[in-house]
């Protein structure tokens, strides 16, 4: 038996659990007791590649290292090219979508679309996309539902670090009062090198060139995809709506070396705080620099690395620090929800047997 998986999308965080998957194949298979099957690549850049059977995965990422896209994949009778995302979610035999496409996330498009289309033809979801669950959680939380399949969505989050299974798992019980965090690496690692003295602009360029910005920077430096991350938070654990014009957000772009030189003179430092508090008259949600007491614990979260703070009436503060970005942190983001989905239609198949 085998759990059949189609991705649309196959960049950085794709070919991450591409590479898992093959690396750790025989590890899975002993804690699944079924393999994990791709039988799909659908990307707009790289072409598209379809075989009910299952492709080899050593082969794809071997063609896409060497030429940077799926053209010399060998062809054989049964493999299919050419499929475009919506062709692979609809025609494919995959039990699950990987959703990794390239995003606006401002529209959550194209994979709002891709969400829909899976959910409507009986297909699981995994993304990393934060569009899907900030703009159109409940929508696609129904679809889901009505259709008897499951999406998972960790590595929008804090990527690999479980910032969302984590409070829904281990912190449940516990009213959560308030989530303050960093949720941003690129910023977080702009504030750092500012601070060891490079320019906001040659700090930015190290960010892009390590990959862990955005396509479009300004999504990460003017405080959106941050933003995005709250809005999830507050729907996600808190159960709180939230629009993107009821988050308060700033950016660090307007922050000078200058700034960091007095932060640090004064034994603080700079730091993009996202928060979301609950108060008597409901919930309040920003994005922001602030300076911090070097003593706070969110202020030794240096580089790309991300933290989070949950206070709960019960547990108190808990504190998670992990990564944020990263291709295998992102990629091990997506395989915890796949090993969490394919657990799930287990435990559903014995209680339906019994
Ligand atoms: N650009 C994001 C960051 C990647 O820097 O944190 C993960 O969402």
């Amino acid at each position: 038996m085998s759990h059949k998986l189609a991705f649309v999308g196959f960049g950085t965080v794709g070919q991450g659990l591409a590479e898992i998957l093959l690396n750790k194949k025989d590890e899975l298979r002993e804690i699944l007791n079924e393999d994990i099957q791709v039988v799909a690549i659908s990307d707009a850049q790289k072409g598209s590649l379809y075989h009910s059977d299952g492709l080899d995965l050593e082969r794809v990422l071997a063609v896409v290292r060497e030429a940077g896209n799926l053209n010399k994949y060998p062809d054989s009778p049964e493999l299919r090219r050419g499929w475009d995302s919506l062709q692979t979610i609809r025609q494919s035999n995959a039990d699950t979508v990987i959703e990794v496409t390239f995003t606006n996330v401002h529209t959550g498009q194209p994979a709002i679309d891709h969400c829909r289309e899976a959910f409507i033809n009986r297909k699981n979801v995994v993304t990393t996309n934060k569009g899907p669950i900030a703009l159109a959680y409940d929508e696609l939380s129904s679809l889901a539902e009505k259709n008897g399949v499951q999406w998972g969505f960790e590595g929008t989050v804090m990527s690999g670090t479980p910032s969302l299974r984590m409070p829904l798992v281990s912190l449940a019980g516990n009213r959560i009062l308030s989530i303050q965090g960093i949720l941003n690496g690129t910023t977080n690692y702009i504030l750092t090198k500012m601070e060891e003295g490079l320019t906001y602009d040659a700090a930015l360029k190290q960010a892009q060139q390590n990959g862990f910005a955005e396509a479009d920077p300004t999504s990460d430096v003017e405080g959106y995809d941050a933003m995005y991350k709250i809005i999830i938070l507050a729907k996600v654990i808190m159960g709180v709506p939230l629009k993107p014009e009821e988050v308060v957000r700033h950016g660090i772009q307007n922050l000078t070396n200058d700034d960091i030189l007095s932060a640090k003179k004064q034994r603080k430092r700079w730091k993009l705080i996202a928060k979301v508090v609950r108060t008597q008259h409901g919930i309040q949600a920003s994005v922001q620099p602030e300076t911090l007491d070097l003593d706070h614990p969110l202020a030794s979260v240096q580089g790309v690395e991300n933290a989070i703070t949950y206070d709960c009436d019960l547990s108190g503060p808990v504190t998670l620090v992990g990564a944020g970005a990263g291709k295998v942190e992102t990629g091990f983001a997506l395989l915890i929800d796949i090993i969490n989905l394919i657990r799930r239609c287990k435990e559903s198949q014995v209680i339906l047997g019994a």
